[in-house]
């Protein structure tokens, strides 16, 4: 055991350290960027679609229109899911399963039937990296209809890939606009940096296992409400606030019982997330266009948002800003998806992050393992069961 003046320092939180090189995505957290293989995330969420940026991430340049119509037709392809999957889903929901544990349980139990699975080569990785992305939505969509004792609608192959998602959730055909909103939560949401389920879905593919394995990881990982959760807990708290005028009392109430404002902090942005920026601006929009319960969760959001931020200010902690998790709420509520469903709509569009990213390590893999401080004590005797007090 080290002395305690040769102690090493333990990087809690591996915080600072980076862990591998990329070229997927780049955050200056200082400045509100977010970049995609050196696009500005606002162009792209302006004027891209989901697949365009997929095939981004995954060829790591812009496709050109054939072969972006090509990559949308393998992905619309492969959008069915096998019968045993969606029992399992009909099965899962029937048991009120989280449903992010019935997405992480769907992924891992497509594996079975994907003859690939354990062939790692560029070619065949790439192949069930878009299945996984094409089908995650069908999973998210089967679970919500039976867990509405509803019917379950196949997708459709002459829809894009957000278009057939609503259409899938919903049973008819969504408005422009909709689709515009639902390509942007998608396209916000595909890739950031080394992120915890990037990391946990980067130390899975860094011992050679496959690329189902690294996307279970990721999603066990999103789970959490220090990660994707966290728009379900903002949605939360705005019900819990119920009106613009209560912002006030709330917020005094929270902070000094240590409550977090959710939606708000980020380990990277120590400025205003410019995803969060992006999203309430159209946020503004859709509460316009909706009125309603968006309107309503939208002026409880602008308030808070002003009132949170002089409180944090006022300490000294001008680096506490709204994250992306703060708007999505608004807009998934206009296009009628409940809050428990937040998650699995981050975790299907960041699947595109998770296998590029893998496949990206691949290229130049290490097996991850870093080290941990032991600070128990050592050379204990050993006390036969019955001689212990
Ligand atoms: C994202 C988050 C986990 C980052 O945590 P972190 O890197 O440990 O945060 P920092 O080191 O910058 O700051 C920690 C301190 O800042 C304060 N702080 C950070 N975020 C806060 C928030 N949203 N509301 C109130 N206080 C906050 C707290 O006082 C915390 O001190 P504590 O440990 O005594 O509670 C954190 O900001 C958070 O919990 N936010 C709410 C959840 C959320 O929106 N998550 C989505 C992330 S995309």
């Amino acid at each position: 055991m080290a002395s305690q003046a040769e102690k090493p320092k333990v990087y809690k939180g591996l915080e600072g350290i980076y862990v591998t090189e990329t070229r997927l995505s780049y955050i200056d957290g200082l400045h509100s960027k977010l970049y995609y293989v050196g696009y500005p995330i606002e162009a792209l969420a302006k004027n891209s679609t989901y697949e365009e940026v997929a095939f981004l991430l995954y060829f790591l340049r812009l496709p050109r229109k054939d072969e972006l119509d090509l990559f949308k037709a393998l992905m619309a392809e492969a959008r069915e899911l096998p019968e045993d999957v969606l029992n399992v889903v009909k099965k899962m929901a029937s048991l009120k399963a989280h449903p992010m544990d019935i997405v992480r349980t769907a992924v891992s139990y497509l594996a079975a039937y994907d003859p690939e699975v354990g062939v790692n080569t560029p070619e065949s990785n790439l192949r069930k990296s878009l299945r996984i992305l094409s089908k995650a939505p069908s999973i998210i969509a089967a679970m919500y209809r039976f867990s509405r004792n509803l019917d379950y609608i196949p997708p459709r192959k002459d829809l894009s890939h957000v278009e057939n998602f609503l259409y899938m959730l919903h049973g008819k055909r969504p408005t422009e606009f909709e689709t515009k909103v639902m390509d942007v939560i998608f396209i916000l949401h595909a890739e950031h940096g080394m992120n915890a389920s990037a990391f946990a879905s980067l130390v899975t593919i860094s011992t050679l296992s496959d690329i189902y394995s690294a996307v279970v990881s990721g999603i066990a990982t999103l789970k959490g409400p220090l990660h994707g959760g966290a728009a379900e807990a903002a949605y939360h708290q705005f019900k819990e606030i119920g009106s613009p005028d209560k912002v006030e009392e709330w917020v005094q109430k929270a902070l000094a019982s240590k409550r977090r404002v959710m939606g708000m902090g980020h380990r990277v942005y120590k400025s205003y997330d410019p995803r969060a920026k992006f999203m309430r601006e159209l946020d503004g929009e859709i509460a316009k266009i909706y009125g309603g319960e968006p309107k309503l969760l939208y002026e409880i959001a602008i308030k808070l948002e002003e009132v949170a931020l002089k409180e944090f200010a006022e300490k000294g902690r001008m680096d506490i800003q709204p994250n992306i998790d703060y708007y999505t709420p608004i807009a998934y509520t206009a296009l009628g998806i409940p809050p428990e469903y937040f998650t699995t709509i981050f975790t299907a569009s960041r699947i595109v992050g998770w296998t590029a990213k893998a496949m990206e390590y691949l290229k130049d893999p290490r097996l991850i393992r870093p080290l941990d401080l032991y600070v128990g004590e050592l050379d204990k005797e050993y006390v036969p069961i019955d001689k212990r007090g």
